[in-house]
């Protein structure tokens, strides 16, 4: 794809400042979003800094804390302060706690393709995707590994009048045709039913077959909305051909996942990450051979989107 000219100059559309809060000290990431919270342990929160904190998590729409020294029941409890568990189309769980997803990969694996290594949308093909996901760092590399987020609200703002109006009222659809059929082409070179240093456990069907949702979302709780595109899931627009759906969809990926767009996030050990699913997109990195990286992974239940 040829370069875009974009038109992104701060027209008063970044705003990533911190609101004032009694309970936790919020530091924003970059211009266009996230955000550390400082002060707090998440095992042990007043309903109070949980409000702040899911205040703050809507606003800076993904928010980190360093050094949580949690345990898998404390995640699930953060968790379940959101909603229900969401479900996971992916995997099984660990061991006693069918909730908690391990995201891992092994010193010693060489692998294609990883677990959330393309700018996504947490299992968007669902009828309710996850509105809430909750990651949390126990082993990581000496660099590498990082994740990046991008605002899919803030790329809807910068849009124009007339291509707001194109796109209201379009549905996307997502399915996970394209990234089952990597997966399956790499699983076949080494270990079947893996994803790197993952066990895989899907329901083919029902993940190709995916939903249409919303193109624009709105954020059931702010009202904000925002773009719901992405490069693993979205497949083509309801209605449309492929050839007449394709340029919009990759423009759409392109104006989201920009650089003015996003932020990065170093990982250390025991450091927890909270992101809405419905206002932004996030991406992996498969740049950490040679070295370990281990993560816990929780999700709250979506609503159907809007
Ligand atoms: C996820 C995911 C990103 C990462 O857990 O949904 O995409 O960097 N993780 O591990
Ligand atoms: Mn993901």
């Amino acid at each position: 794809m040829g370069p875009i000219i974009l038109n992104i100059h701060p027209t008063g559309h970044f705003d990533n400042h911190v609101k004032e809060y009694q309970h936790i000290i919020v530091i924003p990431l970059s211009a266009a979003m996230g955000a550390e919270i400082k002060d707090v342990q998440v095992s042990a929160l007043t309903d109070e800094s949980f409000a702040e904190i899911s205040d703050a998590l809507y606003r800076h729409k993904m928010v980190y804390f360093r050094d949580q020294h949690i345990s898998h029941t404390d995640q699930e409890n953060l968790t379940r302060r959101f909603g229900e568990f969401g479900l996971d189309a992916y995997t099984e769980g660990v061991k006693g706690h069918p909730d908690i997803q391990s995201v891992l990969k092994e010193a010693d694996a060489r692998t294609h393709m990883i677990f959330g290594g393309s700018w996504h949308t947490d299992s968007p093909f669902l009828e309710r995707p996850p509105a809430i996901t909750i990651l949390r760092a126990v082993e990581t590399p000496p660099f590498g590994g990082d994740t990046m987020w991008a605002n899919s609200a803030l790329a809807y703002n910068f849009l124009s009048k007339k291509m707001k109006d194109v796109l209201s009222g379009l549905k996307v659809h997502m399915s996970a045709e394209n990234v089952l059929s990597e997966v399956q082409k790499h699983a076949q070179e080494r270990d079947p039913g893996k994803l790197g240093s993952m066990d895989i456990k899907v329901n083919v069907n029902s993940m190709v077959e995916g939903n249409f949702h919303p193109i624009v979302r709105t954020h059931p709780v702010t009202g904000e909305k925002a773009l719901y595109v992405e490069e693993s899931y979205s497949m083509g627009i309801e209605g449309m051909s492929e050839y007449e759906a394709a340029p919009l969809l990759n423009f759409l990926r392109e104006h989201i996942t920009q650089p003015a767009f996003t932020c990065r996030l170093r990982w250390q050990k025991d450091t927890l990450v909270l992101w809405d699913n419905r206002i932004c997109l996030h991406h992996a990195f498969n740049d950490h051979d040679g070295y370990r990286r281990e993560m816990y992974r929780t999700t709250v239940l979506g609503e159907v989107p809007q």
